[in-house]
């Protein structure tokens, strides 16, 4: 499938610190962050750049900037938000998608509570942020209503991912590339990843 798993060093040491139970909420947080920044180099490493004119102190020259429109980061709350701090700490200019949705517990259904998009998310690259891909119902649906909006070219992130979750995300938008920092052992029947780290909300929020 389109699956990346980014195995930088750097990353697989913060997730195994994230993942142990006795890391605080400040600590997961802040390597969160951490993560975001490093995952964000590896998601953007391949866009197109352009020459353009700019003036050194020194003398006129053209210079690579990022070709195209500004980046968007969509996220899906409220865990995504702690990757996406750290997206905007190295693309301060992206524009962001805010998509509400929380899972039903006992159907796994995801429930939608919010949703807004920037205007005009034709032409731009969209970067769908949430740490957890489980069944990937939150996921799958937050993809197709970036769509609905005009997405085209979307990517998604997340730091950890179920077999199944991206099975079935893969299938459902076999167009959007995903880029996870590990693929876990299995889902249990309450929809956690196993091994995983627990709920990324709860152990960056409380
Ligand atoms: C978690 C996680 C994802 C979703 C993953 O959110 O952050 O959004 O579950 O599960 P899925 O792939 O099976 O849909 P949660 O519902 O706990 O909401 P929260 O982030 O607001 O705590």
């Amino acid at each position: 499938g389109n699956v990346t798993v980014l195995d930088h060093p750097l990353i697989q040491h913060k997730l195994t610190i994230m993942r142990n139970k006795e890391t605080s909420i400040a600590g997961f947080r802040r390597l969160l962050r951490e993560i975001a920044h490093l995952m964000c180099y590896e998601v953007t490493r391949d866009l197109k750049l352009e020459l353009i004119d700019i003036e050194t102190p020194m003398a006129p020259m053209k210079s690579p900037a990022i070709k195209g429109k500004k980046l968007v980061f969509a996220s899906i709350l409220r865990a995504g938000n702690g990757l996406l701090d750290g997206m905007l700490d190295l693309v301060p200019a992206a524009r962001v998608a805010h998509i509400g949705m929380y899972r039903d517990h006992e159907t796994l259904e995801p429930v939608e509570y919010y949703f807004k998009a920037p205007s005009s998310l034709e032409d731009r690259l969209i970067i769908v942020v949430d740490p957890m891909l489980a069944t990937a119902n939150s996921a799958t649906v937050a993809v197709e209503k970036l769509k609905q909006v005009g997405a085209t070219d979307i990517r998604f992130l997340c730091l950890l991912a179920a077999p199944e979750g991206v099975k079935h995300f893969t299938e459902v938008h076999p167009d959007v590339p995903v880029f996870t920092a590990a693929i876990d052992s299995h889902l249990n029947e309450s929809g956690y990843i196993i091994p995983g780290l627990g709920d990324a909300g709860d152990r960056m929020y409380g």
